[in-house]
């Protein structure tokens, strides 16, 4: 049937031929409408906008009078509920990696600060995704927040972009299957989740003037393909667009990326929300936007509050229809009942003890052995001398910044002013969780005698490597929101001190903490490289366990690690260094090509490619049988042959196709495995990703012909491969 219903009529007799969940949406629309119906304007009007929380010292000014003074917890939004019909304040928080308080509450104590988003991508774990989402929603409910704005889902499009540590990937598929299982997480506890930031929000530079140049179908066939798969499996409260324009128009007022694919092509039903800051006109309201969020940002920004005034005021004049108002409450109004958001009992029991051990497993699932010529793991019962040097590694481990950074419980251990130019210079700290590595280390390693080293100037850390038996150096970079990096190194001349360490002392070990790819001049100078992202609250331990062994490293690469910035696609960034403020267009002309499938098409060789990572172990992948028709099938056999327990991430790759070569990751399964033991696996490829999209038809085609397959541990280090036949079909939308 039809998924989109607009009239009360329809719904009505629609009902009759449903599924249970699709009696629950309908139900959710029913009561969306008839609520609608009874409200006056004023209170129509007082739920498209969202209020933001009071932060000291911060450019919004004092407290917002709209907010009411016995509110208790303030965060990025508040929208006042409507008491006589059932309808709650709407109250949203930051994001993907735990509750965030960047000043909004003096008094609370902290949250759990779970592993950033490259590390769980790095993960290739669901489920992993799901719990967090579950632990998330939690802390988020036992404050009030019935909306929590995670579900970051960008791709990884530039290894400079500053906020790649809070998305999951450069690829879509497995960017939208672990996206989903956090929304799918974060609602089954009664708190919406949005998806952000709708689309193409890739790189940070001017980002309030960024035009991103796409060819429409190669969108549809990545940044937009993560959207409509993970609104597939777990239907999302709300969708909030990005600051960018694409394609000449702002991403919230994108009459076709809104109304035409997000409410038309895929039927979404939820509602649309502004970044905050990323309403300039009313007129968003008509192309697709259904409310304007942290409105006081707007009026910093573009010196109004769009949806406050100028929208009433075009509905007095009637340029603004009453049926698109409707339209606008009733989908916020539809969320709130379909998640259950005004159906909440007694607040959940949080077991933070809990949630710390999902942070733990994440950090320790997403940590990736990217090189090791046999130094790792470091043997336990030895009286080893260890120099731990650099990285604040005796305060802790490293966050990223801005608004997805998360305080934790009792605080940091450490914050450290960077600074920086534009208005989000004074927020770049390098913000520090406890426990250290150093301390970690020293517990996981009590017959070593180790020595820390800030790694100061390079002559300082050489005297320490130099009378050590081994050297765990800590490599570290703060990235976040506001920022693109300017090039792929390591700052304060950390590439120099690992130089210098390596030279004194070949026994190196680098461990990096970092949101991307970074270029690593000494790569074969040192033992071993381990990266480690920004592991959150408990990656001092996770660090530790990886490094002495007691578990088995099972990351992969979520991105490709180039070799320098002249084999990405960009290797000058459009508007770098400019002043903010300055129009920037930027042109992804690799289209679908992102990543791994880029450097297939250029033939590349990367530094680490996309799926990479290694273990402790040996994994070996056998019986591979792939069937065609209408998509690919695979099965395949995973094998631990090695001496330890560990996981493997066995790849499906399409490698060529008969309408054009292209590389695509069909499929994945984290499997564990005992020494000696077996899996079968069956992967069956979503067919999108097999077809090209066509914007004349609407709809994906696959050709007829011969695709090439492989199964891999990496995108560049296939195992098996295969030949299957497809035929040809148009499908979907
Ligand atoms: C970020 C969003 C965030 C919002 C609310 C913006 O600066 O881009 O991701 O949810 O702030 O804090």
């Amino acid at each position: 049937m039809e998924r989109y219903v607009d009239t009360d009529t329809e719904v009505l007799e629609e009902t009759e031929e449903l599924t249970e969940m699709e009696a629950a949406s309908l139900s959710a629309e029913a009561r969306a409408i008839e609520i609608e119906h009874q409200m006056t304007d004023d209170e129509r009007f007082s739920l498209i906008i969202s209020i933001m929380g009071y932060v000291p010292g911060s450019i919004t000014g004092g407290r917002d009078p709209r907010i009411p003074e016995d509110l208790k917890n303030m965060s990025a939004g508040y929208t006042p509920g409507i008491p006589r019909l059932g309808i709650p304040a709407i109250q949203s928080s930051d994001a993907s990696m735990g509750v965030t308080n960047p000043g909004y509450r003096p008094d609370d104590k902290g949250a759990t600060a779970f592993p950033s988003l490259i590390a769980l991508g790095s993960s290739f774990n669901p489920r992993l995704a799901r719990e967090g989402g579950e632990a998330i929603a939690k802390e988020a409910r036992i404050r009030g927040f019935n909306v929590q704005l995670a579900g970051g889902c960008n791709l990884m499009r530039d290894p400079r972009n500053g906020r790649n540590f809070e998305y999951f990937s450069e690829d879509p598929y497995h960017t939208a299957v672990l996206v989903a299982e956090q929304v799918n997480g974060i609602q089954s506890q009664g708190v919406i989740s949005t998806l952000k930031h709708y689309s193409l929000n890739c790189n940070e530079t001017n980002r309030h003037w960024l035009d991103a140049i796409i060819d429409p179908n190669a969108h549809r066939e990545s940044d937009l393909l993560v959207f409509q798969i993970a609104i597939e499996r777990s239907q999302p409260g709300s969708i909030m667009t990005g600051y960018n324009k694409i394609n000449g128009e702002y991403a919230g007022g994108n009459h076709h990326l809104l109304n035409e694919v997000l409410k038309g092509a895929w039927g979404y039903k939820g509602w649309v929300m502004s970044d905050w800051g990323a309403t300039p006109d009313w007129t968003f309201a008509l192309k697709g936007l259904d409310q304007e969020s942290g409105v006081q940002a707007d009026k910093v920004l573009w010196g109004k509050e769009p949806f406050v005034n100028d929208l009433r005021n075009a509905y007095a004049e009637g340029k603004f229809p009453r049926e698109r108002l409707s339209d606008m409450v009733r989908r916020i109004l539809r969320s709130l009942f379909a998640v259950g958001v005004d159906q909440w009992g007694p607040a959940p029991d949080v077991d933070m003890e809990r949630h710390n051990e999902i942070a733990l497993e994440g950090a320790r699932q997403g940590i990736v052995l990217l090189k090791n010529d046999g130094a790792l793991p470091l043997a336990t019962d030895k009286p080893l001398k260890i120099a731990v040097i650099g990285g604040y590694a005796q305060q802790g481990v490293i966050s990223g910044i801005g608004s997805g950074a998360v305080t934790p419980v009792g605080g940091f251990a450490g914050v450290v002013k960077i600074g920086g130019a534009g208005v989000m210079g004074k927020h770049r700290n390098l913000f520090l969780f406890a426990p250290s590595p150093l301390e970690e280390l020293q517990k996981a390693l009590p017959a070593a005698q180790i020595d820390f080293d800030p790694g100061y100037t390079p002559a300082e850390a050489a005297l320490t490597a130099k009378r050590s038996d081994l050297v765990i150096f800590f490599g570290i970079r703060v990235e976040g929101e506001g920022f693109d990096s300017a090039d792929l190194s390591l700052p304060w001349g950390q590439d120099g001190v690992i130089d210098a360490v390596a030279a004194a002392n070949p026994n190196t070990i680098v461990v990096l903490e970092t949101g991307n790819p970074v270029s690593m001049p000494w790569r074969d100078k040192v033992r071993a490289i381990v990266q480690a992202w920004y592991p959150g609250q408990a990656g001092g331990m996770a660090i530790a366990e990886v490094l002495t062994g007691r578990v088995n490293p099972s990351g992969r690469l979520p991105i490709t690690f180039p070799v320098d910035l002249s084999q990405t696609p960009r290797p000058e960034l459009p508007g770098l260094g400019t002043p903010w403020g300055t129009p920037t267009t930027i042109r992804y002309d690799e289209g679908a090509e992102v990543g791994y499938r880029w450097f297939a098409q250029k033939n590349y060789t990367p530094l680490y490619s996309f799926g990479h990572g290694l273990s402790y172990t040996d994994f070996e992948h056998s019986s591979l049988r792939v069937t065609g028709g209408e998509t690919v099938t695979a099965t395949f056999t995973v094998t631990n042959t090695g001496e330890r327990e560990g996981a493997d991430v066995p790849q499906l790759y399409l490698t060529d196709a008969p309408d054009g070569m292209r590389m695509r990751l069909l499929g994945f399964e984290r499997v564990a495995l005992k020494p000696g033991e077996s899996r079968n696996v069956t992967l069956t490829a979503d067919p999108r990703l097999l077809a090209r999209f066509d914007g004349d038809t609407g709809q994906w085609h696959i050709a007829d012909g011969t695709y090439k397959i492989a199964l891999g541990k990496s995108a560049q280090d296939f195992t098996e491969t295969a030949e299957v036949t497809l035929s040809q079909r148009s499908f979907g939308h």
